[in-house]
């Protein structure tokens, strides 16, 4: 009996998911309609490398999150980017001054994830993109392959990548429909801004956008 209370005290204590308080925000709903159309979106997007230091408000920050990966049909749960099988294999996370956040498509919330300012390395880890530390946001998408991997086998490796793709645009022209500058980053190192980032095992940082007002 007290073999067995100890060995469930156990459990509870190491497993931090059942006890820890999670810090999760839910964001303000997102906006249909834009001051501006899809086409001058189109045509005037541009990659921005010089941004303000202004931050973003919370409604900006929703409304592209939403652009990237929010739910637009609740009962199968299909997203603002197209999903190859619906497997959703991208995760979406925020970086910023205050630290960084997991984005939770599903209730339309931000999970804090870490207390630091990881922009600083994001730099590093980029070569020395310096813009990276310049801007007030950077959002990551990050891939979990074996989501798609289960159900399309090698062929996953083109999917997953071709959806960062589509989810990456959606947020270019999100960032340029709020007034907004916005480049896609390609260029660092996998490791590195995996570990600044402290991300989960599982998911890949495929692409970095900074986002912000730009100078
Ligand atoms: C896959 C990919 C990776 C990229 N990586 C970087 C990068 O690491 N740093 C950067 O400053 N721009 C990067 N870019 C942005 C390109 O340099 C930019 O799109 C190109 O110069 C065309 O300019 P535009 O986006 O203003 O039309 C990347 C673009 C793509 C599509």
């Amino acid at each position: 009996m007290v073999r067995s209370l100890l060995i469930i005290l156990m459990f509870l204590l190491c497993s931090g998911e059942v006890f820890a308080a999670r810090d999760i925000q839910r964001l303000p709903d997102p906006r249909y309609t834009g001051r501006i159309t899809l086409e001058e979106s189109l045509a005037h997007r541009r990659s921005e490398r010089s941004f303000q230091t202004a931050g973003l408000t919370n409604e900006q920050i929703a409304q592209l999150l939403w652009a990237a990966q929010g739910i637009t049909e609740r009962t199968w749960g299909f997203r603002t980017a197209p999903s190859a099988g619906g497997t959703y294999p991208l995760e979406i996370y925020l970086v910023k001054r205050d630290g960084v956040f997991h984005y939770l498509p599903l209730t339309h919330s931000l999970e804090k994830t870490k207390d630091t300012d990881c922009r600083p390395s994001l730099t590093r880890a980029s070569l020395g993109q310096d813009f990276l530390g310049d801007a007030p946001v950077v959002i990551v998408i990050a891939a979990d392959f074996e989501k798609t991997e289960v159900k399309f086998g090698a062929r996953a490796q083109r999917y997953v990548h071709l959806e960062a793709g589509h989810v990456a645009e959606n947020i270019l022209l999100q960032a340029e429909a709020l007034g907004l500058g916005a480049a896609p980053v390609g260029s660092f190192w996998d490791d590195v801004v995996k570990a600044v980032l402290d991300l989960p095992y599982a998911h890949d940082p495929l692409y970095l956008i900074p986002v912000g007002y730009i100078k």
